[in-house]
């Protein structure tokens, strides 16, 4: 596409043209979601109630299947569960904007030029917008709408994420098969430091054994400064009750692609 729309027969004036672009989508995509998911399972594998909670809902609507269209919009957990990872560790920590002209932030002059520097890390883990912000708790989404610049894991505004549904829509089918097919576990021990770029991952990855899913979900000791980011207490599943969550609407705070609808 981005060969044709470019007309010109010289090599050497369509390679610069194209590179930037495509290894653009490529962390866009690639990283965002790759990042997304390696924290996502992180989380859910240290926190066994709520991978159980996630494991009944995925087998009482999928039933071992693959998730069609229709079935992704009845499986409000996952979709909590990922609006929380992208809260707690949202894979773009960090977004720029230049100003345009002169003005004033909250008592704060801003020139025309300056770069401004917004954090969906650190807004989200604000106490004032969510409570407890270290907990991962994806039953806080059934009481909560955050504004679209309060929770913005996509980005907010004109320049907002082009591929927000289609990295949801990643993000469930593939949690949905995989969490359904294995047990996933943490290796004991195993250090885990943020590595901040342009997105944010796990700096060495993160090491964890396949289990056949036995639903013996079970957190482990981790180190590393993972626990700046959230709160990790060692509790393993024990068959307790835990009241059926109750969602309320589904969709993210019109944010993304109503913003950019809007522009
Ligand atoms: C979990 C997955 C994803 C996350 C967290 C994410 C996050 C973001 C964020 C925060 C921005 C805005 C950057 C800014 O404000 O400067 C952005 C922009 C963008 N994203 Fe995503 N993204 C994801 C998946 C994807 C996918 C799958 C695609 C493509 C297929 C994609 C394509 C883009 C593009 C092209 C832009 C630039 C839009 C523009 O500048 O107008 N993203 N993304």
């Amino acid at each position: 596409m981005l060969v044709r729309a470019y007309q010109t027969d010289s090599e050497s004036e369509l390679l610069p043209d194209l590179v930037g672009p495509a290894a653009f989508l490529f962390a866009a995509s690639f990283e965002t979601v790759a990042n997304a998911l390696t924290w996502s399972l992180f989380l859910l594998a240290q926190h066994p109630h709520i991978m159980a909670e996630l494991y009944d809902e995925l087998n009482q609507i999928l039933a071992g299947e693959a998730p069609t269209i229709s079935q992704l919009d009845q499986l409000p957990f996952l979709e909590a569960t990922i609006k929380e990872s992208l809260r707690i560790l949202p894979p773009v920590p960090i977004t720029y904007r230049a100003a345009r002209r002169d003005t004033e932030l909250d008592g704060v002059a801003i020139r025309s030029g300056d770069r401004v520097l917004c954090s969906q890390y650190v807004t989200q883990h604000l106490p004032e917008l969510f409570s407890e912000p270290n907990r991962f708790d994806p039953r806080r989404w059934s009481s909560i709408q955050p504004g679209a610049y309060e929770y913005f894991p996509f980005g907010a505004g004109p320049r907002c994420c082009l591929g927000y549904t289609l990295g949801m829509t990643v993000m469930k089918v593939s949690l949905a098969m995989i969490l359904q097919s294995f047990r996933l576990s943490v290796t004991p021990e195993t250090r885990i430091d943020r590595l901040v770029k342009l997105t944010m991952s796990p700096k060495r990855g993160i090491s964890m054994h396949i289990h056949k899913p036995d639903r013996k979900f079970e957190a482990v000791p981790v180190s590393g400064n993972i626990h700046e980011m959230v709160d990790l207490k060692q509790t393993n599943f024990h068959n307790s009750y835990f009241p059926q969550f109750q969602y309320g609407k589904s969709q993210f705070p019109r944010s993304a692609s109503a913003d950019r609808d809007a522009a």
